[in-house]
């Protein structure tokens, strides 16, 4: 039986009694260890110590047994009580419920409970009283820590065996900066699902995947040397570099953003930016969506220290657009949640390519991106505010080719940090033609790509992550090249299915990514059309 058959408290000899070998295991020194003790040094020790007649094994009170003897203390009042073994356990974890617990604690407890109940699994509660008691028991500590919790912490559990074994230190240190609350339990858990994440990638992707199409190319290396593109010969680069200190993209200690300082992380990106001005044709236009970040307190003052960089690289600054956002993440202390990104235009010469014609086919009746109700002379306003969905998307979701890239190439894609496409919709709208070259030196999944392909413009893109490569494939595929209308876009649905999906679910059941990236699909009309106008760097002096 788990209940226990109550008798009078006695005063006995601390040494003739023990602690519970199973408690010892299971649990820590609570956090509260010391106030407690204080107490009992004020007080004495109040509650009676629940102890096994048989073994004189202490059921409850090993907190107070063992801080009755740091203390000295000889004697201590005791209940003693008959009970087997296995339900002393559970009568043990079960009057524990009160301490402060770690989650290594809680860990324990959840394998206890498990272990012990599947033992009694099939078995009818209703009938049998003492599994009734257990059953309760388990799910009075069920219901004093939150499913949500209990599923983190079992599942960080098994993701720290897998990855690194239970007995390693890592597994250890794991739990006890948990414990320590050096850790969160959601940030310890998105860590490691990252890590699982990166490594189940790592046996799929490819070390190095380029996009090599006619009118869509994608090189898997860093931009800070863009030899493969000739000087003045890119009409428009619309780019969003990592932020400072707001991503790990998990690609190294290399990797932008990543830098102690604002000043190290801004000299890193003017290498690449001066790149970006070589390339750029002296009536070309380069915008830069950067953000700024609070950190000890204050405002880093990133985009401002950025802008001046800029400026002593040459370029001329034309504009500053505003991207308003529906859902900012929080901002900590006494100011304003940040809802805006700023988005720089640098030019090269006052006489770079502006049209803003295509405003006036623009239904926007809210005036939620352009000045002019009239409609005569109307003009972007520098608050892009997308929310009434002019230009459709408002928000960046990269849950669909999340999903996308795990169902159909089986790779994950982790912390793709997109722009909506209204974003270089609008910027490209107004600076580039048909037939223009936009240029995205930090590419990610290709979100300007994605505009380029449906606008019959050429893309460039640079990208260091493998996996975002593949990502921009699979996000760029469905689109049909430019000029190839809606017949184009069904030819291309059904040359995917019969084609291109088949081979992916081969790589994906094979684990492993080929390097074939597809070509161009086209029929003879469009073959013909597309030689024509196969992508040349257009150079200034002979501009159409
Ligand atoms: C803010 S994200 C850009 C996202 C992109 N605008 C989109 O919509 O997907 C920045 C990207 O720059 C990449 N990156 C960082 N340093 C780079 C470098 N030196 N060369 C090329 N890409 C880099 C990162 O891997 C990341 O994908």
């Amino acid at each position: 039986m788990i209940m226990t058959k109550k008798s009078e408290d006695l005063l006995v000899d601390i040494n003739t009694i023990h602690p519970n070998k199973k408690k010892l295991e299971m649990y820590q020194t609570p956090e509260n260890y010391n106030s407690i003790k204080i107490n009992i040094e004020r007080e004495g020790i109040i509650e009676a110590l629940l102890v096994n007649r048989k073994t004189n094994e202490i059921i409850s009170g090993n907190l107070r047994y063992q801080i009755a003897k740091d203390l000295k203390i000889k004697e201590v009042k005791v209940i003693f009580t008959d009970i087997e073994q296995e339900e002393m356990d559970i009568k043990s974890i079960s009057t524990n419920q009160q301490r402060i617990k770690s989650y290594t604690d809680i860990l324990n407890e959840i394998n206890f409970y498990e272990e012990h109940y599947k033992i009694k699994k099939g078995q009818r509660t209703d009938l049998n009283l003492e599994l009734k008691k257990i059953k309760e028991e388990r799910d009075e500590f069920l219901k004093a820590v939150p499913r949500d919790t209990r599923d983190k912490i079992k599942i960080i559990d098994k993701m720290a065996s897998d990855l690194f074994g239970k007995d390693s230190k890592k597994y250890k240190s794991i739990f006890s900066s948990l414990d320590n609350q050096k850790t969160t339990l959601n940030g310890q858990y998105q860590t490691l699902l990252d890590i699982t994440k990166r490594k189940h990638n790592e046996s799929i992707v490819p070390k190095t995947y380029d996009i090599k199409s006619n009118w869509t190319t994608i090189y898997n290396k860093s931009s800070e040397e863009m030899s493969e593109i000739e000087s003045g010969t890119i009409n428009c680069v619309i780019t969003s570099p990592p932020y400072f200190q707001m991503k790990d993209y998990g690609t190294g200690k290399e990797q932008i953003g990543m830098e102690n300082t604002v000043d190290k992380y801004l000299d890193n990106l003017m290498v690449i930016f001066k790149e970006c001005y070589r390339v750029l044709r002296d009536d070309g236009s380069c915008f830069v969506n950067i953000n700024d970040c609070v950190i000890g307190g204050k405002y880093q003052a990133v985009p401002h220290k950025f802008l001046l960089k800029m400026l002593n690289l040459g370029f001329i600054f034309n504009d500053e657009l505003l991207w308003i956002k529906r859902n900012p993440t929080y901002t900590r202390g006494k100011r304003s949640v940040r809802s805006h990104e700023p988005i720089f235009h640098f030019v090269k010469s006052e006489d770079f390519y502006y049209n803003d014609e295509w405003l006036l086919n623009l239904e926007d009746p809210k005036s939620s991106v352009s000045y002019g109700a009239d409609k005569t002379d109307p003009k972007v306003i520098s608050g892009l505010d997308f929310r009434e969905g002019v230009l459709k998307t408002n928000v960046s979701s990269t849950a669909e080719l999340r999903k996308e890239s795990k169902d159909k190439r089986g790779f994950h894609m982790t912390h793709g940090a997109t722009f909506p496409l209204t974003v270089p919709t609008i910027c490209a709208l107004l600076t580039t033609k048909e037939e223009d070259t936009i240029l995205d030196c930090f590419s990610g999944t290709a979100v300007v790509g994605e505009f380029a392909r449906k606008n019959y413009r050429y893309f460039i893109g640079y990208e260091f992550k493998p996996e975002f490569v593949l990502a921009s494939e699979v996000r760029l595929i469905k689109i049909a090249p430019p000029g190839a209308g809606s017949f184009g876009q069904n030819a291309r649905q059904e040359f995917l299915e019969d084609n291109v999906y088949p081979q992916w679910e081969e790589e994906k059941k094979a684990n492993k990514i080929e390097y074939n990236p597809p070509k161009e699909i086209f029929t003879p009309e469009q073959k013909a059309n597309w030689e024509k106008r196969k992508h040349r760097f257009i150079p200034p002096d002979k501009n159409s």
